[in-house]
């Protein structure tokens, strides 16, 4: 038998990956997926871009480059991120190769085998995938309509034996449960975390994609807050901004934690693409990604839109949802007795596929929900796909009423 480390061995193929096969086949309407309309990249721009490269620019772009990021694309994405009110003076921002690599770094960087963690029920994927793979106890704590329940996070640290290593939070267009924090539970986790010697992960890949300028108050970053006595790591993404083909993130971290980060990046990849760093830094340089982030939104908001109406004309008065301020997905929440992979297949059979909500907890326990993205499909299509889904849960109320 080969023996894998513990870690690889507690690897599952994810349902989200699995499900990639059976999006792509020829005419099923996926909702499953979390990535960028294909429709929506900037490609005359990344054209126009890449032909006013000067010689040397495309050496640089070819060539290894710094660990912590080519010096100009720091240099580019700091000012963006004070424009944000981020805290770039006292923070140190190293380049990613995705900001799941950022992730995956920080759990490098913290967890030994069997260390606690802390994390979000439902959570993203990717990040349960990384702390796994680092033999992690993960330990969750639910989510309310304004973010990680603070009651039951004072429970879960109470009665933890060990102080957990960290505690890992997506706060705003959260994924999968679409919500925001509120700027009050923001304000009172800081409060909470302080001087417990515990970081805070906050992972804000989609915080650029929001709907409504009223909002812009509540998605300001928890890093942004003063926050003294809490360790901050901030992560975020070039994926949903420009495309996650650039395999391009970043992190923002208190010096000292910067340090461990960057000697494991030399170790794992040495570098992130210099290539993509060159594109990337003259598209924020020029100002051209503000001007993009501005149509995106508004393509991406009609979307949401379209879907919030679909479900409100389509589904029952048993389901509820989300309706979204930003970001990629709808979180769909079934009546009792319904669990959302039970639907899955009769949905499939339909012609649609989406995303089980016990792929989102660690334990693949809680399964009383569903997630939906509108980012990849266009409104006439989220109009055909929803009520198909409507009509699975339909189905299986009846079912469940007839036992
Ligand atoms: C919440 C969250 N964080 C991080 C990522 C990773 O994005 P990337 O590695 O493309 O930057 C994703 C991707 O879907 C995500 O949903």
């Amino acid at each position: 038998m080969t023996r894998f480390a513990s870690g690889v061995s507690n690897l599952r193929s994810s349902q989200i990956r699995d499900l990639m096969s059976l999006a792509t086949r020829p005419g099923i309407i996926s909702f499953a997926g979390g990535m960028p309309g294909n429709e929506l990249f900037p490609l005359a721009e990344m054209d126009e871009i890449y032909n006013d490269l000067t010689e040397r620019e495309k050496q640089v772009a070819m060539q290894y480059g710094p660990t912590c990021g080519l010096p100009s694309l720091i240099e580019s994405l700091n000012s963006y991120l004070k424009e944000k009110g981020l805290p770039v003076d006292t923070h140190k921002l190293l380049i990613t190769t995705g900001s799941l690599q950022a992730i995956n770094i920080l759990a490098n960087a913290f967890i030994d085998a069997g260390d606690s963690v802390i994390t979000e029920n439902p959570s993203f994927i990717g990040a349960l995938s990384a702390f796994k793979s680092y033999s992690a106890d993960i330990q969750t704590v639910d989510l309310d309509s304004d973010g990680i329940s603070l009651e039951k996070l004072a429970l879960k640290l109470d009665s933890m034996e060990r102080k957990p290593k960290f505690l890992y939070i997506t706060p705003t267009f959260h994924n999968p449960a679409g919500m925001l924090y509120s700027k009050e539970r923001r304000i009172a986790l800081i409060e909470m975390m302080k001087d417990r010697d515990i970081p805070v992960i906050e992972d804000d890949a989609y915080g650029d994609l929001y709907f409504y300028e009223d909002d812009l108050e509540d998605i300001r970053p928890m890093i942004a807050y003063p926050h003294e006595g809490v360790e901050i790591c901030y992560t975020g993404s070039f994926s949903k901004i420009i495309g996650p083909g650039l395999r391009l993130g970043y992190m923002l971290v208190p010096p000292h934690i910067y340090d461990k980060c960057e000697l494991i990046k030399q170790s794992v990849d040495a570098c992130s693409p210099s290539f993509t760093q060159v594109i990337a830094d003259k598209f924020i340089r020029s100002g051209a990604v503000k001007k993009y982030l501005n149509e995106v939104r508004q393509e991406y908001k009609l979307r949401a839109e379209a879907m919030h109406k679909a479900l409100k004309s389509s589904m029952p008065e048993y389901v509820s949802w989300n309706k979204p301020q930003g970001g990629f997905y709808v979180w769909v929440k079934l009546p009792k007795g319904i669990n959302s992979m039970s639907l899955l297949k009769p949905a499939i059979d339909k012609g649609v596929v989406f995303v089980a909500g016990s792929t989102f907890d660690p334990y693949a326990a809680k399964d009383d929900c569903l997630r939906i993205s509108y980012c990849n499909t266009p409104v006439e299509v989220i109009n055909k796909g929803v009520p198909i889904i409507a009509e699975a849960i339909k189905d299986a109320y009846k079912q469940l009423e007839l036992k």
